[in-house]
């Protein structure tokens, strides 16, 4: 099946940002898809005005599900959490300039990452956060 992919997702998936651990981070999410098998995990380092400091992947998953992780790491990072919760798999798609309709699924992947991380950070802490309820 041939498949049209943007500059940016070729570029972010064979050059992918912010991939790596960060140690001791404020809050981590590993999500997967089931049907495909990929896995996504995302370290966030939060600072004390809840500000998203630095944020980092790893994942096992095709190329589309690396470029939606290098670019969602960068369009959260320096943004405080309620921003953050804002960026939807759309944006992140978009950020991309677009994903072909069976790679949709690898952008919800990113989304759902970066939501289980900030979930971690505000389970850990112990903070109520608008917005931000247990992942299913
Ligand atoms: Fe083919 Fe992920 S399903 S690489
Ligand atoms: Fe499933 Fe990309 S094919 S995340």
């Amino acid at each position: 099946m041939a498949m049209n992919y943007s500059d940016k997702v070729i570029d972010h998936s064979l050059n992918p940002r912010n991939v790596g651990e960060i140690e001791d981070a404020s809050g981590c999410g590993t999500v997967g898809n089931a049907v495909c098998g990929d896995i996504m995990r995302v370290y966030l380092d939060i600072d004390e005005n809840q500000v998203i400091r630095d944020a980092k992947f790893k994942t096992f998953g095709c190329g589309a599900a690396i470029a939606t992780s290098s670019m969602a790491t960068m369009l959260v990072k320096g943004k405080n959490i309620q921003d953050a919760l804002a960026v939807t798999n759309k944006a992140v798609a978009e950020a991309l300039d677009g994903l072909p309709p069976v790679k949709m699924h690898c952008s919800l992947l990113a989304e759902e990452a970066i939501y289980a991380a900030l979930w971690d950070y505000a389970e850990k802490n112990g903070i109520a956060i608008e917005g931000l309820e247990p992942p299913v």
